[in-house]
């Protein structure tokens, strides 16, 4: 398979890479300076140098690949918002910023490669997302950036699973866990190769009727 990882320097998107590499993908790795992406080059990944918040580099991104076709795009990069994350103390510049990546950025690239995921076979958009922008399961006051940012997300997986279903393109959000990384922290209980692995096995075994829908690390339909 032909697949795009955005945020794959470190982290779960690093290690998606990893494992999709060994499994005989090829992958287009796109992270924002691979020139210092040490682990990252060590991968035998193609490295692109994108900003998802960038609107210019993602399209010089899907320029570069114009003529090939793209099975799966990973939508893996992301970001956390910053400590301010309560109405009474928000920082609204953390906030525009993580929207720009974690929801826009998204929608960015999926948008960009679409004419070659037509191309492709696979058809899967996947996007990393979290149980913290469920709305229904939300039942406390912290994370408010992450939790906004990423509840757009959850908003974008779905109707762009509506807008292509005829295309019968799937576009589906992972909850991967609480993972072990520069974002989870070192408390987290899953690693991030654990993570990696369940998600690239709910991708792979998602159907049309994931589409639309936040999956766990087991396939089940999370509450948005
Ligand atoms: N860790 C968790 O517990 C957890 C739980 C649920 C969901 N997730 C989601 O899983 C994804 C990966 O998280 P992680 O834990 O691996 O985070 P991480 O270790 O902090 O890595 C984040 C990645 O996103 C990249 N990134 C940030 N801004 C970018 C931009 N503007 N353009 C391109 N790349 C950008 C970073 O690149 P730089 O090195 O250049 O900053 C880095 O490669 C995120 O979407 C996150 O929200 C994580």
């Amino acid at each position: 398979m032909n697949v795009i990882v955005t945020g794959a320097n470190r982290g779960i998107g690093l290690e998606l890479v990893r494992q999709l590499i060994a499994r005989g993908d090829r992958v287009e790795a796109a992270c924002r300076q691979p020139g210092e992406a040490r682990d990252l080059q060590a991968t035998g990944a193609r490295l692109h140098a994108v900003d998802v918040a960038d609107g210019a580099s993602v399209a010089a991104f899907a320029h570069a690949l114009a003529e090939r076709p793209i099975d799966l795009v990973i939508n893996n990069a992301g970001v956390f918002g910053g400590m301010r994350q309560r109405m009474q103390d928000f920082d609204f510049d953390a906030a525009t910023h993580a929207f720009e990546i974690n929801a826009l950025g998204a929608l960015r690239v999926s948008q960009a490669f679409l004419p070659h995921l037509r191309r492709g076979t696979g058809k899967k958009i996947a996007y990393l997302s979290s149980v913290l922008g469920a709305v229904g399961q939300t039942n406390a006051p912290d994370h408010l950036v992450y939790r906004m940012s990423k509840a757009a997300l959850n908003m974008i997986a779905r109707s762009i699973a509506f807008e292509l279903h005829d295309d019968r393109i799937l576009s589906i959000a992972v909850h991967p866990g609480w993972v072990r990384t520069d974002m989870g922290g070192p408390n987290a209980p899953t690693t991030a190769s654990e993570a990696a692995r369940s998600i690239l096995g709910q991708i792979d075994a998602a159907t049309f009727a994931d589409s639309g829908e936040l999956v766990d690390t087991k396939g089940a339909h999370l509450v948005w």
